[in-house]
Parts: structure tokens; sequence; C-alpha cells
């Protein structure tokens, strides 16, 4: 069997966390993890190599360049859209010119190998944006061609970087006399919130339902800063991790587009509460919306349509909401926390 080298950017994050995991009991591939923090111990020896540095320092991603050959670059390096919104300008560097560094990154790789190089890219359901919560409810679930008006700096950068990544598969340097060479072969999933049992997200907007899981879990009284109507989709991170690596692995042919919603549940936060107490009984969860980042929620759409995944690649989540919570999220975070 060929072995492959993946790049994981934003190895230390969520994602990052649970695909290591997920590769590193397969055969057949090597990752080589970058973060901006070391990793874990843990987490470093699934790796075949692990770097410490910046996306945005473009001489140490030539040097990381210049001693592999990437098949695949897993780019999931980013500011979730709270922080984002509290560091804007920090967001677009990081959202946006690191990501046109790895775009660059995966060019300059493919054109040296002589073959393409695929970038796997997580965007997210903060590219949707909904002119208020009444739209949002009559609009049910949406396409990924609709709505796409975001109002937030992450969403901004998540929908201009599908943009992008389109443009350097595509129609990079369409004017040169003399095609450079060198090809990427984009593919993107737009991710609902993610819950995992054994991380827990840093800044999103969607923290609320794994905020509330994990306090739970803690024994600690939780103050969710949505109200209790709110719904957003969600998914396990074992079915968002098996989404990327479904999408890597469907044949070019089958792909109708580049950018593909992702599905799994979709409940209220009143649905989540009563999830986490049934597991929980005595766990203290109380509403107290935050007006600014319920703002920002009611703009994300209730649920997506992910027909086009299903059908191109054979997407279907293993986890709905009761397997989610009874199978995944409330033994491994029960047993995460008994460990720690
Ligand atoms: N989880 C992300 C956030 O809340 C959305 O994709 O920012």
């Amino acid at each position: 069997m060929e072995t492959k080298t993946i790049l994981i950017t934003g190895a230390n994050g969520e994602i990052g966390h649970g695909l290591i995991s997920h590769l590193a009991e397969h055969d057949g591939v090597r990752v080589v993890a970058l973060d901006l923090n070391a990793l874990d111990d843990a987490t470093r020896l699934k790796c075949y190599k692990s770097y410490t540095g910046d996306i945005l320092d473009s001489r140490f991603l030539e040097s990381l360049s210049t001693g592999h050959d990437f098949d695949v670059i897993y780019h999931l390096a980013a500011l979730l859209s709270t922080r984002a919104e509290r560091q804007p300008t920090i967001a677009h560097k990081v959202n946006v010119d690191g990501t046109l560094n790895l775009l660059e990154m995966a060019i300059t790789q493919s054109r040296l190998q002589g073959k393409e190089v695929k970038m796997i890219y997580p965007s997210s359901i903060a590219v949707y944006g909904l002119p208020h919560a009444a739209a949002k409810n009559r609009a049910g679930r949406i396409n990924e061609d609709e709505w796409t008006d975001p109002r937030t700096m992450y969403g901004i950068n998540k929908l201009y970087c599908e943009r992008l990544g389109k443009y350097y598969m595509n129609f990079y340097r369409q004017l040169d006399a003399q095609p450079m060479g060198g090809k990427v072969d984009f593919r993107c999933v737009r991710f609902p919130g993610l819950i995992s049992a054994v991380t827990l997200p840093t800044g999103g907007t969607s923290d609320f339902a794994p905020e509330m899981l994990h306090q739970a879990a803690k024994g600690e009284a939780y103050n969710c800063f949505v109200r209790e109507d709110t719904r957003i989709p969600f998914m396990a991170m074992p079915d968002g991790v098996s989404a990327l690596l479904k999408l890597e692995a469907a044949p070019k042919e089958n792909l109708s587009t580049q950018i593909y919603n992702v599905g799994a549940f979709s409940p209220s936060a009143t649905d989540l509460k009563e999830r986490v107490k049934a597991a929980f009984p005595s766990a203290v969860i109380n509403f107290a919306p935050d007006l600014k980042r319920q703002a920002i929620l009611d703009t994300w759409p209730a649920d997506v349509d992910d027909s086009r995944a299903r059908k191109d690649w054979g997407w279907k989540p293993e986890y709905d909401m009761r397997k989610a919570f009874e199978e995944y999220l409330i033994p491994g975070v029960s047993k995460f926390y008994k460990t720690k």
C-alpha cells in the first residue's frame, strides 16, 4: 500500500485532535501536524512529525514544504466566530491570509511533485446570514446557494476562502501565456456546530452545546448564553471527522461542486438541555441569553439541506441526536472527567 503524507494545520484544535486520533489507527498514512502551540504528548506521538509554527510565516511554510511531499492538506487552523468578532483584523489575517498561504503551498507542492494536491477545508454554517429570526424559521433547511450573506467576520472569511479555493482549483493565473502547472483539488464541507466528548471548542458561537454538556459532566452549573428556542444544526465529532475523510476519498468525477453542506441533527437549546439533564439529573442549567451572540445565532440556519453531499459522495451521519448522546457524548464525557 502506498503511504500518504497528510499535512494538518490547526492540529491542536478540536477537529485536529479527532482527525489525528482517527488517522493514527490506520496504516498507510503519515501525519505531519502543524499548530501555533506545541501538541500534547499523546497527540504528538500519533504523528509522523509535528511542528510548532505560524501559518502566516511564509518562510516557515516554505521550509516545511521543502521537507515533505504532501498528498493532502487538511487546513483546519482558524479563529472561530466569537473570537473573530473580538479580534477582527487578527481573524482576517489567520483565516484569510493563512488560507491563501496554504493554497500557495498546495500549488507549489503540486508543481514540484507533478501531480494534484488535495486541500480539504472546513467551512461553516457561519457563511449563512438570514436577516432575522422570522426569516430563519420560515427558511427551514437551506441549501449551499441560499442566504450566503454572512454578518460575522468569521463567516465572511470562510465564504471568501471557499471562493479562493475554487479559484485556485479552476482559474489560478488564468491569463498566463504559459500556465505554470500545479493543481489544487479543493474540497470543502460546511460544518454545523461540532460537539466532542473529549475536547471543548474555544471562541465559537455554537459553543453553548458542548459547554452545557461538559459543565454538567464536571458537576458545575451552566448559564447558557442563548434563548431556549435557539436552533442550529449540530454534529457529533466522529461524524465531523468522517465527513472530511469521506469527501477526501470521493472520486473527483462524482463531485458536482466543491462546497458541501453536511448535517446530522438540529436540536433547540431546550432539546439539548433535556438530553443533558436525562444523563446528569442534578445538572443546573439556566438560560441567560447574551443578546449580541444570540443575534449571530439568529442569522444561522435552523438546519441545512445536505442532499448534494448525500448524492455525490454518500454522506450519511452515523449519529442522530439520540445516538450521539447515548452512545458517544454521554459515555465519552463521563469517562473523560472520571479519568481527569
Ligand atoms: N462552531 C463555529 C463557531 O461557533 C461555527 O462553525 O464559530
